[in-house]
């Protein structure tokens, strides 16, 4: 299919899962154990235990690709998601929020348990997570693949490294055939860390584009052994977040760098990096990467963290 006339911009590949929310008290924490702002991993008997435990419950879609799935559509980009989604309470709540979002999904799967991750807000707003292992992997047969050949990009995020690195080859292989452009997030600095030599694989594949925060940056330098990143592939464009100060493009020939206002008291700053993220690639898919893009990129992409980090809640509303 020609790429200017596919019905989607872009399909996003990443694990749905849901976030529980529920607010707990300072002992609470201690009498699991649980370190204040970690991500704890206990067994599914001591999960139960913590849901039956805590008072009330709010159950929400969630996890960064389905943030920035969510931002996107909102804006008026044309998003589906591939991904694998439960069954379950858990995965109805999940694909409900995001197809009345206007976000495509897959139809729900009796062999696929969707995720839950706990978010305990303690009273001096600090959220401590607490799950039992990680989501299921993920894979796609050769049908559900041929999804991406309607969509110009692909958006893949860092976290599939973890656990899914062969249906990301898989992925990469089939939406080359189909002639979209690759986009991959760096998700987090600990993932970065722990898999540094399998996104520089995925990179040499040839990604477009990369995005992630500055000490996600680093670590995949310090990984891989590169000074500067247009080092590790000359075709590949990296757009990254300084939080408050900057954000950086840089390609093997050019680089730019937006010098941002702070916002000095932010309310809630979870989420802030899919927002920016949603807010540059609205321009992006636009007007297929171009300088001009990049720069509307930038300058939507703050405003939309903006809003994210002054209000409740890692999406826009
Ligand atoms: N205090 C702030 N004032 C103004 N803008 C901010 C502030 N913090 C973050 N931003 C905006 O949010 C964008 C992303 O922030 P950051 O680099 O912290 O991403 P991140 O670390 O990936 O965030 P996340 O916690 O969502 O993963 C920045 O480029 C900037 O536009
Ligand atoms: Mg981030």
């Amino acid at each position: 299919m020609n790429p200017e006339i596919r019905p989607f911009d872009v399909t996003v590949v990443g694990e749905s899962l849901v976030d529980v929310y529920a607010d707990v008290s300072d002992d609470f924490l201690a009498k699991y154990s649980l370190e204040k702002t970690a991500r704890e991993t206990v067994t599914e008997d001591v999960l139960k235990q913590i849901k039956a435990e805590v008072k009330s419950t709010v159950i929400k879609s969630g996890g960064s690709i389905a943030n920035t799935a969510f931002n996107l559509s909102k804006i008026g980009t044309k998003v589906q998601f591939l991904t694998k989604i439960g069954r379950d309470n858990a995965g109805k709540i999940f694909a409900q929020e995001m197809l009345d979002q206007g976000v495509r999904c897959p139809s729900l799967c009796s062999k696929y348990k969707t995720f839950e991750l706990m978010v305990l807000n303690t009273p001096d707003k600090e959220r401590t997570m607490v799950g039992n292992g990680s989501p299921q992997p993920l894979n796609f047969s050769d049908d559900e693949l041929e999804s991406l050949k309607l969509s110009r990009f692909v958006l893949i995020e860092g976290f599939m490294l973890l656990a899914n690195f062969n249906t990301v080859l898989k992925i990469i292989k089939k939406a080359k055939a189909f002639d979209c452009k690759i986009i991959l997030t760096l998700s987090a600095p600990f993932v970065v860390e722990q898999e540094a030599d399998k996104f520089n694989a995925v990179i040499q594949l040839g990604v477009d584009l990369v995005i992630g925060n500055r000490d996600e940056a680093r670590a995949l330098k310090t990984g891989i052994g590169v000074k500067e990143l247009p080092e590790i592939h000359e075709k590949t464009c990296w757009v990254i977040t300084h939080g408050a100060d900057n954000v950086f493009y840089e390609t093997a020939k050019w680089h730019f760098k937006m010098q941002f206002d702070q916002i000095p008291k932010p309310v809630d700053k979870n989420g802030a990096g899919d927002a920016f993220a949603a807010g540059f690639l609205f321009h992006y898919f636009l007007k297929n990467g171009s300088k001009n893009s990049v720069l509307n990129g930038m300058e939507l992409g703050h405003e939309l963290a903006g809003q994210v980090i002054m209000t409740k809640g890692p999406r826009l509303v």
